[in-house]
């Protein structure tokens, strides 16, 4: 029984016959998964120490508060040859407790257990460095059995990865241990690491890698190392096969790997942005027991992660580019709604202005603007906007049109419970929630619907300046969705 595999409605007619295709639809990750993975900062060398290292550093560092939950085990954590009953065993002497007591430590933590895992007769990392063995450390022909070892030591997520393998079966290898993890009792992320996409892919794996792998280097200087703004435009054109649980995989991220003269701040923090945009996975590649503080506030920007998990999981695309200047929007709750998250991205080495016209984000009227990096809001607009954008860096905005709700024609008078004083000598008027929620947004129309004051996450009273002799629809939305509103006169 598959019981985690669905059919697909529409089916193929050879001969009289409808051959379904299955798909995966294991519930996981309906926003793209958050986590860690020990390749890009420490390749082979990992260890039981190190990696629990890791899991402490995940909780105290935030990490794990902020979303970040896979502890992901890259390649080289197992032995160089199978247990006596051919199962799959981790490295004696590196992880000396083995991979369920590592598991248990790791869900102690609150966290989820990553491993890796190879289509092939060997990984990767074997396959170059051991020709002369024999380790069998791919699962090629023993899916079934490596996925229950994989159930039963906890894991969480599975990397699969294309190495020493057919290529003429690799859809029906993958689709194999997709079975296979289906029916191995466990919940288990599939991520699909073939390093190119493949049209089976969204209906097969959970994630699948777009690129080959994402070096730590802004650019590519030659065919075979791809920088982080090759893989931004090698993914981006993936957007449509992105939807809640299947993600495009532009690979794991290399903020705060500064070594080897690397990519500079902006880059990193362009690295983070775009990713957001593209509702890429955000698996970090970094030792995370030594961060910079740059570094924490390029991993840790709340408003910047809310971006890539928004829940409609719509991969933004560049709906904008000239001169190296790009305009990137990615629809945030529906893909016709009134909040985009826009990222103004400066591909050249000079400082540059870039202005979004409103129009092309599909919103009309007056809008507000709140910018995620600087935190903070940057008023009203109808049209466009311009900003400057520091070379190689990206702004990320949060670009929201509110449609005015009730009708203004309505007499004078309290919807529901908030109070709204008018303060003639400070020319303002107070707001004093009625606490419903704990924080609301706030805007303020004009009688003919202009949107004149909006602001986010405000808590407790707040005094807002307006317009003597004027009358305001004043509305309010809490945290959990309560709206209230009235219509209020200023003389
Ligand atoms: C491949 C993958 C990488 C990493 C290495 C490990 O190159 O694409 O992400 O897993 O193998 O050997």
């Amino acid at each position: 029984m598959l019981n985690k595999i669905i059919r697909l409605t529409a089916g193929i007619a050879i001969a009289g016959v409808i051959i379904n295709a299955v798909a995966l639809d294991n519930g996981l990750v309906k926003t793209p998964p958050m986590g860690w993975n020990s390749w890009n900062c420490f390749g082979a060398n990992i260890n039981e120490k190190q990696i629990k290292e890791v899991a402490d550093a995940m909780v105290s560092s935030g990490l794990k508060d902020a979303g970040y939950v896979y502890l992901n085990l890259d390649d080289n954590w197992m032995a160089k040859s199978r247990d006596a009953n051919d199962n799959l065993r981790a490295d004696p002497d590196r992880f000396p407790g083995g991979m369920k007591a590592l598991g248990d430590y790791i869900h102690s933590k609150g966290l989820k257990f990553g491993i890796y895992g190879d289509r092939g007769t060997e990984t990767c990392y074997f396959r170059d460095n051991f020709k002369e063995l024999d380790t069998k450390s791919g699962s090629v022909g023993r899916e079934i059995k490596d996925a229950k070892t994989f159930a039963s030591w906890g894991v969480d997520y599975l990397k699969y990865d294309n190495c020493l393998a057919n290529g003429a079966t690799m859809q029906k290898d993958y689709e194999k241990m997709r079975d296979a993890l289906a029916n191995c009792g466990r919940d288990i992320v599939y991520s699909i690491c073939a390093w190119e996409f493949q049209p089976w892919m969204p209906k097969t794996g959970n994630l699948w890698r777009t690129t080959t792998d994402i070096l730590n280097i802004w650019k590519k200087t030659n065919e075979w190392s791809w920088g982080i703004l090759d893989i931004i435009d090698l993914n981006e054109p993936r957007a449509p096969y992105a939807k809640p649980g299947a993600w495009n995989d532009p690979d794991m991220l290399q903020i705060g790997n500064y070594r080897n003269g690397g990519p500079n701040d902006n880059e990193y923090r362009s690295h983070m942005s775009l990713w957001c945009i593209m509702a890429a996975p955000l698996i970090l590649g970094n030792d995370i027991r030594n961060m910079k503080q740059i570094t924490r506030e390029i991993l840790l920007n709340k408003e910047v992660i809310a971006i890539n998990q928004d829940s409609a999981g719509i991969q933004g695309t560049r709906i904008k580019s000239s001169n190296g200047l790009d305009i990137w929007c990615k629809p945030l709750g529906s893909k016709d709604g009134t909040t985009k998250a826009v990222g103004l991205f400066n591909r050249n080495s000079n400082t540059a202005n870039i202005t979004v016209n409103f129009s092309d984000i599909g919103l009309s009227g007056t809008v507000t603007i709140r910018d995620l990096w600087e935190k903070k809001e940057l008023g009203v607009f109808t049209g466009s906007y311009t900003m400057q954008v520091s070379s190689h860096g990206t702004n990320m905005l949060m670009i929201s049109s509110q449609p005015v709700t009730g009708s203004i024609a309505k007499p004078l008078k309290t919807i529901t419970g908030f109070l709204c004083r008018t303060k003639m000598d400070a020319n303002s008027i107070e707001i004093v929630p009625s606490g419903i929620g704990s924080s609301y947004r706030i805007a303020l129309f004009t009688p003919d619907g202009r949107l004149i004051y909006c602001k986010n996450k405000v808590a407790g009273n707040l005094q807002v300046k307006v317009e003597t002799r004027s009358v305001y629809l004043v509305s309010i939305l809490y945290e959990n969705g309560v709206a209230e509103k009235k219509m209020v006169a200023f003389y």
